[in-house]
């Protein structure tokens, strides 16, 4: 039997509990079927943390997150937290643990899966194909910088304020898990920022340029402005391959290339720390984009496949389990291709179901695939 691998599940608000159950039993399958063992701890975030211990990220779950091998993430927020102060909001929860755990780099796959081509809002010869992988810069620019607030003037008048900042290293460091994943890809990296108007834009496009040259110079390097970046997503998708951007930047583009893809409701994320050079082991944090929907929370029509594509992610990038991450995506494809479709991906002639349904049906393909 594998070694046992530490998990923190983390279900959060809104329908993160409802599709994390779905992951529950793909684990559960996982560790009758492949022999494979996890520990499992839960713990409290989000608007759930704030009702039960008055934080939306307690220090508990940032231990049990650094302790853990890998954290899996749900969902935070919903309107009942709409109204508290900016420093007690449920958002916090999946900001701090980006930070405290030192999740840089955020991996963000707009896959365009074959049986959902007609889902996208754009026309199926556009999308058919497209594979693109955001990397998404996470723990500093202006979601962190300082000076940061509403400051009231003499007049009377606000005044908000906020501060995109970047170090060189900081850069460097996400421009080298971008260029690592272009080379197992299809070598191509698009860096996106504003260097026409921003002193941090022009030196991240110095900085991403400078380590292609000094380490990388067998990935293309293409530096595109982050607006042209949006226009060419919606026209000519196909083109992109990596995508390396801020986290400003990267939070926009990401669900853009998420809605290419016909909806959110299917793709997972990663979120990666740096590698430690000690034990070779680096925290990691894997969610689905959708969030907390709390529009359909607690109607058991939620869409499970993102929060299992991002257990399949876990799988892959935390424990080298790269079959058994194969045959989770494999069993959801087929779900699919065999007609299933939850409310957010309903096509005409498709079998509409519910989230435990669709999370059965994955559970029998892989039933069929490891028979
Ligand atoms: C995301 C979300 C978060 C972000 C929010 C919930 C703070 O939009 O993960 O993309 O802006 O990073
Ligand atoms: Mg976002």
């Amino acid at each position: 039997m594998a070694a046992n691998k530490k998990l923190l599940v983390l279900p959060g608000d809104g329908i993160g509990p409802e599709v994390m159950h779905e992951v529950r039993r793909v684990i559960d399958w996982m560790d009758r079927r492949r022999a494979l063992s996890f520990e499992i701890e839960e713990g409290l975030v989000g608007g759930g943390a704030i009702d039960a211990v008055g934080s939306p990220c307690p220090d508990e779950t940032v231990e049990k997150a650094k302790a853990a091998d890998a954290v899996l993430f749900g969902s935070v927020g919903g309107p009942k937290w709409d109204s508290l102060p900016f420093e007690q909001r449920p958002e916090l929860g999946i900001l701090r643990l980006r930070k405290d755990l030192g999740l840089f780099a955020n991996l963000r796959p707009a896959l365009v899966m074959d049986p959902l081509v007609e889902a996208s809002s754009l026309k199926p010869d556009i999308v058919r194909g497209v594979d693109i992988m955001v990397v998404r810069e996470t723990v500093g620019g202006i979601y962190f910088g300082e000076p940061r607030g509403v400051e009231t003037l003499p007049d009377g008048k606000r005044r908000g304020f906020d501060t995109d900042v970047y170090h060189e290293d900081e850069i460097a460091r996400v421009a080298r898990v971008a260029f690592d994943l272009a080379r197992k890809r299809r070598g191509k990296v698009t860096s996106v920022e504003k260097a026409n108007v921003m002193q941090s834009g022009r030196l991240w496009r110095a900085v991403v340029g400078e380590v292609q040259k000094a380490e990388y110079p067998d990935v293309a390097l293409e530096n595109m402005y982050a607006d042209n970046c949006a226009m060419q997503l919606c026209s000519r998708p196909k083109q992109f391959d990596v995508i390396l951007g801020n986290n400003l930047f990267g939070d926009v583009l990401s669900d853009l290339a998420a809605a290419l893809t016909g909806s959110l409701g299917m793709l997972p994320s990663a979120t990666l720390g740096a590698v430690d050079p000690a034990t070779g082991k680096r925290h990691a944090l894997y969610e689905p984009i959708h969030g907390s929907a709390p529009d359909i929370a607690g109607k058991g029509i939620a869409n499970p496949c993102a929060q299992m594509l991002s257990f399949a992610m876990l799988l892959r990038w935390s424990f080298g389990l790269e079959e058994d991450a194969a045959l989770l995506e494999t069993a959801i494809e087929k779900v699919l291709a065999g007609g299933l479709r939850t409310a957010d991906i309903m096509q005409p002639g498709m079998a509409r179901v519910g989230t435990s349904v669709m999370g059965e049906a994955v559970l029998r393909e892989l039933d069929k695939l490891a028979a």
